[in-house]
């Protein structure tokens, strides 16, 4: 009887546990890398810094031409979108559970890096 007692606290902590999950998932949009950037007052817009690394290191196989992962990244809706879901950060910073980019090429260095990632932690500025 009091091992039921436990097993029906317990699996109320998991039910709930998950639940919590779940609500902060669906209302952040930050990513959710262990460790973020330490972006100080630095303000990012997506025509002056953002699209020109694009340019140069993304967007010959992510456009109109090689649309390599089905992802154009010269329509800013697949750019933002791949942003907000934490896989464009996922994937420079070449973590677990997504395609380490640049495919092909060496990772971007720490800078750009940083530069992408405090430009869509702070709300992805046009
Ligand atoms: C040489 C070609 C190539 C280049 C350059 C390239 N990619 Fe990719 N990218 C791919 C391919 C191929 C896929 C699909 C990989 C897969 O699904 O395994 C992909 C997938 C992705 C994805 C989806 C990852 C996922 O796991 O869902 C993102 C985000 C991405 N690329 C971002 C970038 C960014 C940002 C750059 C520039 C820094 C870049 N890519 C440069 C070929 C490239």
């Amino acid at each position: 009887m009091k091992n039921s007692f436990y097993l029906l606290i317990a699996s109320f902590a998991v039910i709930s546990a998950c639940k919590t999950t779940k609500e902060t998932s669906t209302t952040t949009t930050t990513n959710t890398t262990e460790v973020k950037a330490d972006c100080g007052s630095a303000a990012y817009s997506y025509a002056a810094d953002i699209k020109p690394i694009f340019n140069q290191n993304c967007n010959g196989c992510h456009g109109p031409v090689k649309l390599r992962g089905a992802l154009d990244f010269t329509i800013d809706e697949v750019l933002y979108a791949q942003a907000k879901s934490g896989k464009l950060v996922c994937a420079i910073r070449q973590e677990k559970g997504c395609a380490a980019m640049p495919a092909y090429n060496p990772k971007l260095p720490d800078e750009t890096i940083k530069k992408i990632e405090c430009w869509v932690n702070s709300g992805m500025a046009q």
